[in-house]
Order: structure tokens, then C-alpha cells, then sequence
């Protein structure tokens, strides 16, 4: 979802992408996709793919330490030895959810999930090597699956649903988000990043936004739960909003997440106006 939108912001702005995906590129063999790297020379790595079913990490939790994890030292190292930019995607299930307020790029990670454990070891070893991060939070955007779509698909199929208000995150648009990547990406900016649209709100709130953009009665087909009446098997952090001051000091800030959604929904032909 967010790597296509990135080869589409590069290739915007004139760079030259080099698009890398599976089988050729395969983080089950790092030391194969590292010398991938070596051979094409970049200025700048990229590294946004991940194993990113939340859910399913529970389970696979040794290929997910492998796969988000252990897979990004080498790569991170083969890019610093080649002079190049390193920058990983993260994530802000790395945080537990407790603090109250938005997580700045200071706050200790205390990841509750094995996703955000292993996206966190990523991080690690990737700083280690003389990367960077760029954390991202609730992703919707065309090509790949995501909350929007799948709301989008039930509410017009006539369901009711009940969604739940007891976490609040900001939603993040894919194609703002590669915006603000290309940016950091440019300055080569060094160290820890987060990168969110404006505004937040809870997955209830999200939901309603969406039924309403469709002309459809939030009130009549969604109803608020909590957490507790949908548990999943990895547990999502309860306010896991990012503090994006530093970028939106230093880069500049992206339009609230309402905007962003008007954007993604006429484009997917699901706004009725
Ligand atoms: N989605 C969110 O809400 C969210 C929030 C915060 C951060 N992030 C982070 O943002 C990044 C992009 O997320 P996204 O939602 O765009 O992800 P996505 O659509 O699930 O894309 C992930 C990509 O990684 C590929 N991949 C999986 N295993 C691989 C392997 N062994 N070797 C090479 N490629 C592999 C997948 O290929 P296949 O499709 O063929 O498996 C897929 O193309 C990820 O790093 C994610 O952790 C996402």
C-alpha cells in the first residue's frame, strides 16, 4: 500500500526509483536482498515492507521477528557501506498506549505486540547501522487493504456494525505520508521520525467519518463497543497517537486526516457529494 505510493511520489519528483519486490527481494534471506542493494547503489534505501497482518505476527511470531526485525541489520549496513540513506518505516504500535498524550520521538517504546516488538528490533538495528525511522500510524490509501476499504465495503453492503471508541490513533493518508517520506528522504534527515496527518480519533469516530462520506446514517448502522467486546489476538495500544512537531516544524505538517479521507474516497469513487 504505502510502497506504491512512494514509487509514485518518487518518480514525481523526478528521482529515479528502483522498485524492489518478492521473490527477487525477499527478507527471508537478508543476505541475498542486502547484496540486491550493493549491486544497484542507491542514494537512498527506502524500506517499507513488512509483515503487517497484526494479528497473524501472534502466531508467526519467529518470522515476524525475522521478516520486521532481524532482516533490516544487514540491509541498514549494506546501505550505510554503499553511502546511502537508510530510512525504515515504523510504527506506533511500537508504544503501549498508557502515556495519555501523543508519543514524541523521545518516548520509550514498549511494544505490547510481537508486530511491534519485531518493528521495533527493526528500528534498532537499522539506527545501529546508521539508518533512520520514519513512524506511521493507521495507513489508508489506494492498494492494499485498510480500514477505509473495509468499512466502505460493509456499510454499502448494508451492514450494521459495531466499531470500537476506546482507541484513538490519527489516520494517516498513503500518499501524504510518501509526501513527508520523499522530504526526509531529500534531507537525509538523521534519526527518529513520526509522520501523521492532523487531527485524531478513534476507530468509532474513523468509521462514522467514512459512513458519512458515503451519504450513509452513521447513527442508524454503526454503534460504538469497546475493546473488551472485540478482542483480537495481539492487543492494539489504546491512544497511540504521534506527536509530529518535529516534522511539522522542520518539513512541514499534513492536512487533517478528514481531508485526507474526502481525498482517498473520491478517489476510490466511494464520496457522495
Ligand atoms: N498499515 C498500517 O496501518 C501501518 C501503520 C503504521 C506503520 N505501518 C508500516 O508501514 C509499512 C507499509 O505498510 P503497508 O500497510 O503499506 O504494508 P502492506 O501493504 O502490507 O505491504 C507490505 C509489503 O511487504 C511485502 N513483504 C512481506 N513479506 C516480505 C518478505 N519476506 N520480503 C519482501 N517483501 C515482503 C508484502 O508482500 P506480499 O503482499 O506479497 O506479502 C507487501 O508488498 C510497513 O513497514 C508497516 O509496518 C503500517
Amino acid at each position: 500500500m504505502l510502497g506504491q505510493r512512494l514509487v509514485e511520489q518518487g518518480w514525481r519528483r523526478a528521482h529515479h526509483v528502483i522498485p524492489v519486490d518478492l521473490p527477487s527481494f525477499d527478507l527471508g534471506n537478508p543476505k541475498e536482498a542486502a547484496a540486491i542493494i550493493r549491486a544497484e547503489a542507491p542514494e537512498a534505501v527506502i524500506h517499507t515492507a513488512a509483515l503487517t497482518d497484526v494479528d497473524a505476527c501472534e502466531s508467526r511470531s519467529d518470522e515476524a521477528m525475522a521478516i520486521n526485525g532481524l532482516a533490516l541489520g544487514p540491509l541498514a549496513k549494506a546501505a550505510h557501506e554503499m553511502g546511502a540513506y537508510f530510512l525504515a518505516i515504523g510504527t506506533d504500535y511500537v508504544f503501549d498506549g498508557e502515556k495519555g498524550e501523543p508519543y514524541t520521538v523521545d518516548d520509550q517504546p514498549n511494544p505490547q505486540t510481537v508486530y511491534g516488538g519485531s518493528k521495533l528490533l527493526g528500528e534498532s538495528l537499522a539506527l545501529e547501522a546508521g539508518g533512520a525511522v520514519a513512524r506511521l500510524s493507521w495507513l489508508f490509501g489506494p492498494g492494499g487493504g485498510n480500514f477505509v476499504k473495509t468499512m466502505a465495503g460493509l456499510l454499502s453492503e448494508g451492514k450494521d456494525l459495531k466499531v470500537v471508541d476506546d482507541q484513538i490513533g490519527r489516520p494517516t493518508f498513503t500518499r501524504d505520508a510518501a509526501a513527508a517520506i520523499m522530504d526526509l528522504t531529500e534531507a537525509r534527515a538523521p534519526g527518529i521520525w513520526h509522520i501523521s496527518n492532523g487531527g485524531w480519533t478513534s476507530w468509532y469516530g474513523f468509521a462514522c467519518a467514512i459512513a458519512e462520506g458515503m451519504g450513509l446514517s452513521a447513527d442508524e448502522q454503526i454503534r460504538p463497543c469497546s475493546t473488551k467486546e472485540y478482542p483480537r489476538p495481539a492487543a492494539r495500544p489504546a491512544d497511540s497517537r504521534l506527536d509530529t512537531s518535529l516534522l511539522d516544524k522542520q518539513f512541514s505538517a499534513l492536512q487533517a486526516w478528514p481531508d485526507a479521507l474526502t481525498q482517498y474516497m473520491e478517489e476510490e469513487g466511494w464520496l457522495v457529494k
